[in-house]
């Protein structure tokens, strides 16, 4: 019960002044995003790549309904890929979009303007040598991420989806994704889902999961299997094995902050682990799911906000 009320918080604005402005919360914050510049976010890189980590960056932001908000972040990704060209870290390191934060959610044309700048922003990784994955949100948006994904695959075919196992439809769009030169990223999903699209138990959640997966590791394109789950771990290693797929015809995933020994464990094993970087002022939504996630988070964040 505790994980559909905070992610009902999360996009309640009474709750979001109350935590970004409680003390004890950047503490508990600074576990899941690497600090609020440019700055931080590449450092963060640096090392991670150092340690035999790639990464994916996302500057954090959503839901923006302000043309020229969703104009800022495009221009702060572009900044970000230049910046990683610039540095030499643009071969181990992507970025992560969310559409909504580019405009995607603006009344009338918002997905053309989402189009329009994530466009740019795959021009400016082309240009430094990486590419762009778009997160997937809510299911409302999940046909027009879709849309997008296949007009920016027209001119950049590197682009990469996330799909979520929660939702029903998904494992269709798995095998309409399974092609090659297909790069989709399986997770369980983040969002509160009503149970007409979404799986309600958690365990379902799950088997869901694992069908995906066999999906996509007996396709053509490039599984990227993000979760913390040792068995869906376990079960990705199992089935490239079966299917033939050496390390880096897929790759692992997981969150900054979450699980780093075993990050680091599968990277010493010769696996190809990405970590999700986010950065940036905007993270309570990302906090927020972050806490629905794991109750064990929810009681660790009151007791520092109690204890300091
Ligand atoms: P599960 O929730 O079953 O967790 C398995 C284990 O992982 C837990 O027992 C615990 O040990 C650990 N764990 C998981 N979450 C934790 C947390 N918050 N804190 C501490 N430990 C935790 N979702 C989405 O809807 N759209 C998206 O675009 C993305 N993008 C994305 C990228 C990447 C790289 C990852 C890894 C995840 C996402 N997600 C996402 C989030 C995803 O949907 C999901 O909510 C989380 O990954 C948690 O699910 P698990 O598969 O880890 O399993």
């Amino acid at each position: 019960m505790l994980g559909p009320a905070l992610l009902a918080a999360s996009r309640s604005n009474q709750v979001r002044n109350l935590i970004t402005s409680a003390p004890g919360s950047r503490r508990l914050v600074g576990r899941f995003v690497v600090g609020e510049n440019l700055a931080d976010a590449l450092d963060a890189s640096r090392t991670l790549v150092s340690e035999g980590l790639a990464v994916t960056l996302d500057h954090l932001g959503e839901d923006t309904l302000d043309v020229s908000q969703a104009d800022a972040t495009r221009e702060t990704y572009v900044e970000l890929l230049g910046r990683l060209a610039d540095l030499d870290l643009a071969g181990p390191v992507e970025v992560s979009l969310k559409l909504s934060a580019l405009g995607q959610a603006l009344p009338g044309d918002g997905d053309l303007i989402a189009l329009e700048n994530a466009r740019a922003i795959c021009a400016a990784a082309r240009q430094a040598g990486t590419t762009v994955t778009l997160d997937m949100e809510d299911h409302t948006t999940v046909d027009s991420t879709l849309s997008i994904l296949g007009e920016l695959r027209v001119d950049f075919p590197s682009t990469g989806a996330v799909l979520q196992s929660c939702l029903r439809r998904t494992e269709a769009d798995c095998r309409n994704l399974a092609h090659a030169g297909s790069r989709v990223r399986l997770v369980k999903g983040a969002y509160a889902e009503p149970s007409s699209v979404a799986h309600p138990a958690k365990a379902d959640v799950d088997l869901a999961y694992v069908r995906c997966l066999k999906i996509l590791m007996a396709g053509d394109g490039y599984p990227m299997v993000a979760s913390h789950d040792p068995r869906m771990i376990e079960l990705a290693g199992m089935l490239a094995e079966r299917h033939g797929r050496a390390p880096g015809s897929y790759e692992f995933q997981m969150l900054h902050g979450i699980r780093t020994g075993e990050q680091r464990r599968l990277a010493a094993a010769g696996e190809l682990v990405r970590v999700y970087v986010p950065y940036g002022a905007d993270w309570y939504g990302y906090f927020m799911r972050r806490l629905a996630e794991r109750p064990a988070n929810v009681a660790f964040f009151l007791r520092s906000l109690v204890s300091r």
